[in-house]
């Protein structure tokens, strides 16, 4: 049994063993709802009642338990009398703005009764600020000093509108009452007491009601979708860590959308913009208490009309992710560590990939392909012919990414490391509270390890000195920064013992301990600040220069996957989810976890194909696992196989059963590329999740809320369903479909429409078989499947036109060519708009920009259509060749050759 669960089981067992105590302050305490609790003592773990009555609180131990199956239940005993008074209100004040109404609120707060934490704040400003008609910002500010704020994400504040016809209402009254409803419907969106507010030096405490306890978001965490309101304790902190329940995970997002009611899908969500750890404690009232343990209180509320309304609110505040490369959207493959440990090895594992024609765009090496595990350099001993081999994929269509860690080794020879020498040459390295160079150590076979300092205005420069360098010898086409979180496994420089940073009042309490396990000492000095306060954003600050290194040396548009993330990532990178074990419960985390991520404005984003820890073995069960799990990996938007050393894991390695579903499954995918890209120019442009939650889709279907179909189904855009199958032995399999009309897609064809009434209905489950469904009312834009998505490019369009119950659909293509840097905003792109109403098609040039390459549809596909057509045009002029099957309610059209470029097509049936 490790230390943690030791821990988790003493605590219960000294709950229950006091669980007779009861003493109550009289009413003040005995009245309080048990599920209402606020913690008076959130730092110690099992206190005393004297240690309460210090802190004039309530102490009562009669818990019906405080373990669930085996998880700690963060149950308070010790907790805020009603009449606690922490802070008093002592002013509000209200700023009209010019149309009358109130626009600001500035509240003072006065502390009268100590917290027990040290370092209180004795005077708080609250200020609420009322952004537009569906957002706010409450900033919490300690009068006197100045206290850390993140200066990332680089906040997009909405446009003010004139908030008076607000979809919300603000109430604060001098009782310490802070309200937020909805107008139209009185429903509570933020509620807090603040005469409750702890607000110290290094522990912040704020609570707030929850509309429901449909809460979702909160990252990076191995969790389900729907996050547990039953005392349950996430810590938010990037840390370097497999995906395990009750962990902080390698990303920090303290962002949750709230569903007010799965009947209306009316929605809120929040956002504390704070970069420090922080604790986030759910319980059943339902409710929801922030932690953060240094910086200020700077909350968003968004007020939504739906789920993706809020999501919407909260990626275009924190930035709206890039459009990737094209080629991005293909199939990569990769393998760790020392494995394959030449290069040799590695074209064998390439060639035989795309021998076995599965379409395959982008070769990846984790470290070995380094001298010592050292960034920027190459073993030419097993790596020669590196530079000459990325040409030759170059040449076939493909692209090539390597591993590139912030880790520098400081042990090379004097003037044989410039990745080293540059770093000190410029002062870029990381120091120590003493400022001297903090040392640590990651891979670096020397067993040092020293880290670039991204925050420093001269990383850029260095970063891409370091690359263009590289490049010369190994052109690569991209990045994939791991290990960032900062992970560091050796403190060769030791963490002071006697600071507060290293060792807080508070610890979160999903940690391992200390707060700089397995990362550098919290004292640790960057330019903007101490790692203690900057801690989640290395990884930002790492990508954003190392985006602007990649775009330099390549003139391209950049591509870069990211371990860890924080708010506005997605500008700049994707991100995968990290160590995950090859396990079918694990496969079926995944797709809560991209859900998450998409949530938070990272959309390019997967888990490694067939996992990644304790790697498959060559045996029927795991051919089962892997060809099921590219059947849902092929639908992750970024797609890779990868996994660590025990074993090659490559489709071909894995035999002929795995090798044909990667074939059915990526074809599938590739064919869907286009609508793919589609969605990601609408991520850019609209902040529009696009690997997302049924119930985005249907936001008024309570049946879209189950978690049998929010944790196990999810949707690209508007128009696909897919459901993976994520146990073994599944020959059937339950889908929920809402009402409409579904077509089961493949590569191989369309199959039977599915009217559906919002049904669960079962569908045979073939190990060669994708679930995949097209839904009524789209036309999706398709081209062939080829070995690349290079070669695909070449090729032309298929419209496939699926038609709802009102026989309409609509649809877009976005295109472009690429590969340059910012299309959108260069105006390089082309954007085609599809309608069908009537029986008839109409495609419209939007923006017609992108004039490299002609858009082509040769044919198009009607799903759907209850009659033959007795006849039909293109543009006023007759046409033939079409064909009908009334199996399928599938009309084809073929060969037409319709150029979509700046003109406007009508295709007419009868
Ligand atoms: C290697 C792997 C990477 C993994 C890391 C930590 O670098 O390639 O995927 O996250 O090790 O285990």
């Amino acid at each position: 049994m490790n230390k943690y669960y030791d821990i988790k089981v003493l605590y219960g067992i000294a709950i229950l063993a006091i669980s007779i105590i009861n003493i109550c302050n009289g009413e003040q305490c005995a009245n309080i709802n048990i599920d209402h609790r606020i913690d008076c003592t959130p730092e110690i773990d099992n206190v005393t009642l004297a240690e309460c009555t210090k802190r004039k609180c309530c102490f009562n131990t009669k818990l019906s338990s405080s373990l669930i199956n085996g998880n700690p239940k963060y149950i308070p005993t010790c907790f805020m009398p009603t009449d606690y008074m922490g802070y008093k209100v002592t002013q509000v004040d209200q700023q009209e703005n010019e149309h009358g109404t109130v626009s600001v609120f500035k509240i003072k707060l006065e502390r009268q009764t100590p917290s027990g934490f040290p370092a209180e704040i004795p005077v708080v400003t609250v200020e609420i600020t009322l952004l537009n008609d569906r957002s706010l910002r409450l900033r919490f500010t300690d009068i006197k000093n100045k206290r850390y704020e993140p200066t990332l994400p680089e906040l997009n504040l909405p446009k003010p509108t004139d908030s008076l016809n607000a979809f919300y209402k603000v109430n604060v009254d001098k009782t310490g009452l802070l309200e937020i409803t909805r107008l139209a419907n009185g429903a509570p969106i933020f509620q807090t007491d603040l005469t409750k507010l702890i607000y110290t030096n290094q522990f912040i405490q704020l609570k707030s009601k929850l509309s429901s306890p449909l809460i979702y978001g909160i990252g990076e965490q191995k969790a389900p979708f729907l996050k547990d309101t039953e005392w349950h304790i996430y810590s938010v902190f990037n840390h370097e860590q497999h995906p395990i329940n009750d962990r902080p995970l390698y990303g920090s997002h303290p962002f949750h959308l709230n569903i007010e009611d799965k009947n209306t899908g009316l929605s809120n969500g929040v956002y504390l913009r704070n970069s420090n750890a922080m604790d986030i404690l759910l319980q059943p009232e339902p409710a929801i208490t922030w932690r953060p343990i240094g910086g200020i209180i700077d909350i968003f509320v968004f007020v939504g009309q739906s789920p993706d309304d809020v999501v919407r609110q909260y990626v275009s505040l924190v930035g709206k992710p890039a459009i990737p490369p094209f080629w991005s959207l293909g199939y990569h493959q990769c393998r760790c560590c020392s494995q394959p440990d030449t290069l040799a090895k590695q074209m064998l594992i390439t060639n035989r990939t795309i021998a076995a024609g599965i379409p395959f765009d982008v070769q990846w090496n984790a470290k070995e392909y380094m001298v010592s595990f050292n960034d920027f350099t190459l073993d030419e001993l097993r790596f020669g012919g590196f530079g000459q081999w990325i040409e030759h994929l170059h040449d076939i269509g493909m692209h090539y990414v390597p591993i590139i860690d912030p880790g520098i080794d400081p042990k090379q020879p004097k003037g044989t490391y410039p990745p080293y020498d540059d770093g000190v040459n410029d002062d870029l390295f990381v120091k120590t509270n003493t400022n001297t160079t903090f040392v640590g150590h990651v891979w670096n076979k020397s067993g040092y390890t020293v880290f670039p300092d991204f925050t420093n205005p001269k990383a850029t420069d260095y970063w891409t000195k370091q690359f263009r360098q590289f490049h010369k010898i190994a052109p690569i086409d991209g990045a994939w920064n791991d290990m960032n979180e900062i992970s560091n496994s050796r403190h060769i420089t030791a963490c002071p013992k006697n600071s507060s940073l290293e060792y807080p009042p508070y610890l979160p309490k999903r940690m391992n301990n200390t707060m700089y396990d397995q990362t550098i000492c919290m004292t640790s000095k960057h330019h903007i600040g101490v790692h203690y306060d900057v801690h989640n954003l290395y990884s930002l600050y790492m990508a954003i220069v190392t985006d602007n290194a990649l775009k330099s040396v390549r003139q391209k548009r950049s591509f870069i996957i990211s371990r860890s993330t924080s708010p506005g990532m997605g500008q700049y990178a994707g991100h995968w989810n990290g160590d995950v074990y090859t396990t079918y419960d694990e496969m079926a985390w995944t797709i809560p976890s991209i859900m998450n991520m998409n949530m938070f404005g990272i959309p390019l984003v997967g888990a490694d194909i067939c996992g990644f820890t304790g790697s498959a073995s060559n045996n029927s069960f795991y051919q089962e696992m892997c060809a099921r799990w590219i059947q849902l990996g092929a639908f992750y938007p970024f797609a890779r196989n990868h996994n660590e050393k025990h074993m090659d894991q490559d489709p071909v390695a894995m035999g002929s059963l795995v090798t044909r579903a990667y074939k059915q499954a990526l074809e599938t995918r590739y064919t869907l590329i286009p609508y793919l890209y589609t969605l990601f120019y609408k991520a850019n442009t609209n902040a529009d999740t696009i690997a997302r939650p049924v119930f985005m889709e249907y936001p008024r279907d309570p049946r879209a809320y189950d978690p049998s179909v929010a944790e196990t189904q999810f949707m690209w855009g508007s128009a696909l369903m897919m459901a993976p199958v994520t146990k073994p032995n599944v020959t059937k399999l339950d889908v929920y479909l809402p009402s409409g009309i579904w077509y089961p897609y493949s590569v191989s064809g369309y199959g039977k429409p599915v009217d559906s009434s919002g049904k669960t209905m079962q569908f045979e489950t073939p190990l060669d078989k994708v679930n995949v469904f097209l839904k009524g009312g789209n036309v999706v834009p398709i081209l062939p499947s080829r070995q690349t998505t290079t070669a695909m490019r070449k090729e032309k369009f298929t419209l496939v036109v699926v038609l709802d119950h009102n026989a309409g659909a609509e649809g877009q293509l976005y295109w472009d060519d690429g590969d340059s840097i910012d299309p959108i905003k260069s105006g390089r792109y082309s954007l085609f708009n599809f309608d069908v109403s009537k029986g008839i098609l109409s495609t419209h040039s939007v923006v017609d920009k992108y004039r490299e390459q002609e858009i082509v549809v040769n044919n198009v596909i009607v799903l759907g259509l209850k009659t033959k057509p007795n006849e039909l045009t293109i543009n006023d002029k007759k046409w033939s060749n079409f064909s009908y099957e009334e199996s399928l309610l599938k009309l084809t059209i073929d060969k037409i050759e319709l150029k979509l470029n700046g003109v406007n097509n009508q295709i007419v049936w009868k």
